[in-house]
């Protein structure tokens, strides 16, 4: 079942949503060379916790930190650890909080210092391609077509879009219906609705599409060894032209 959220429901999903967006904003001002990821998790907890939200991921299905940390080839689900952020590496955040009994979660891809010209742009067309999905999430259009959308954006830049791992309906579990792959034929799946929550979170590899699981049984790397970058947003669909982006400031 598809949840449609009232009013009142869509304010506290807003209140969810910003703290998501202003713990982003602290942690990209704090990524630099040398930084490790196990000080973001901690910085991002902290302000989480602070702003009376909870860390959503923290004890998802047992996973282990408040944030997913994924460098360079980690797709998705990375773990913090002590080792310090090297030059040229890019690393993405992705990080839920629950505040109000609801659940913001979004994810961002930044480079570390200088890096090549190559990541710039595997980081810009991912992010890209979220905004080309957003042209199709409105009311009237189903929700493969904003999947269309966006493995159209990243196809035509050269890139592979991960199939493995979906965009999610969101509310009071961070994970609802409808699934929103970053792929596949238009106009299919559930017609969209004013009220409608989703994750829309396009994976995006340099080389193939294809993915393993490391042996922690939750780090995803590309097959291939290529980059991969992440960037999602929790959004609402409205009953009037554009959606709401409920994970920017
Ligand atoms: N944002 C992610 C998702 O949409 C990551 C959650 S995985 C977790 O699935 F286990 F860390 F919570
Ligand atoms: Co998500």
């Amino acid at each position: 079942m598809i949840t449609i959220k009232s009013q009142s429901e869509i304010d506290l999903m807003r209140k969810a949503g910003k703290v998501v967006a202003e713990c982003h904003e602290l942690l990209e001002s704090k990524i630099e060379p040398g930084i490790t990821t196990l000080e973001l998790n901690r910085i991002a907890e902290d302000f989480i916790r602070k702003s009376k939200a909870y860390p959503t991921f923290l004890g998802y299905y047992d996973y282990p930190f408040s944030i997913c940390a994924s460098i360079n080839e980690q797709v998705v689900h990375g773990f913090s650890n002590k080792e310090p952020l090297q030059e040229g590496d890019i690393l993405a955040i992705d990080l839920g909080a629950t505040l109000g009994g609801y659940v913001g979660d979004a994810a961002r891809t930044h480079g570390v210092g200088n890096i090549s010209e190559e990541a710039k742009k595997l980081i810009a067309v991912t992010r890209e391609s979220f905004y080309k999905g957003m042209e199709f999430a409105r009311e009237g259009f189903r929700v493969s077509d904003i999947s269309h959308a966006i493995q159209t954006h990243v196809e035509e830049n050269g890139f592979s879009v991960v199939r493995d791992y979906v965009g999610h309906g969101i509310g009071q579990q961070m994970h609802e219906e409808p699934q929103v792959p970053n792929f596949g034929k238009p106009g299919y799946g559930p017609r969209l609705q004013a009220g409608m929550c989703l994750a829309i979170e396009p994976m995006v590899n340099i080389g193939d599409y294809k993915v393993r699981l490391l042996d922690d049984g939750w780090t995803v790397v590309t097959k291939d060894g290529s980059l991969s970058a992440h960037y999602e947003n929790t959004i609402v669909i409205t009953g009037s032209g554009d959606p709401e982006i409920l994970t920017l400031l």
